[in-house]
């Protein structure tokens, strides 16, 4: 069972003046795969504030999904604090997203999310809005199971997982 913090990162969001429906939005994806989402918290854009709730929640989560923040407005530093946590990077996760974003909207460029890992705990940034929520998420979420199992030190072979068989219906569909 993977443990999901959940931090979304929203000015308006943490003085109640929207209402934050990225972060149920990640609630209800992480149905689909098996996990417990252990906390949702909701931060302004502050860095410092980012941060420090960033490594904290390293110390009881195995996934943390920051949820907004990663645009170009001046405000926008989840990335920044996000790199200020992580030890090691994993490009092509937001790669990824970023690919199979551009096929919906030309807009998916604009996020600077990044992923990495911190101890035993793997963080990743996802947009603000709830429909690029599910857009990116959709494309990682077959791969955290296995990401997580590794960053925690499993040692069992994975050469032969997520190949492309016909007829395969998990892992990732990058076209
Ligand atoms: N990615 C996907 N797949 N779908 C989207 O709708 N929105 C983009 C981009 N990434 C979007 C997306 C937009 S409009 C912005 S401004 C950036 O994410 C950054 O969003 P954020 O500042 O809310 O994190």
């Amino acid at each position: 069972m993977i443990k999901v913090a959940i931090l979304t990162l929203s000015d308006k969001g943490s003085r109640g003046e929207r209402e934050d429906t990225s972060g149920p939005a990640i609630e209800r994806m992480m149905k689909k795969i098996d996990a417990k989402v252990i906390s949702s918290d909701i931060l302004p854009d502050e860095k410092a504030l980012i941060r420090k709730k960033l490594l904290s929640l390293c110390s009881k989560a195995d996934l943390i999904l920051t949820t907004g923040g990663t645009g170009l407005s001046p405000r926008d530093v989840t990335p920044e604090a996000t790199r200020e946590v992580i030890q090691r990077e994993i490009p092509g996760i937001a790669e990824a997203m970023r690919y199979k974003g551009l096929k919906k909207t030309p807009f998916a460029m604009l996020s600077r999310a990044v992923a990495g890992i911190r101890g035993k705990t793997l963080i990743i940034n996802l947009p603000g809005s709830p429909a690029a929520v599910k857009e990116n998420l959709s494309v990682v979420l077959d791969c955290l199971p296995h990401a997580i199992e590794k960053i925690q030190g499993c040692q069992k072979d994975c050469a032969h997982r997520f190949r492309g068989k016909p007829g395969m219906t998990k892992g990732i569909n990058i076209r």
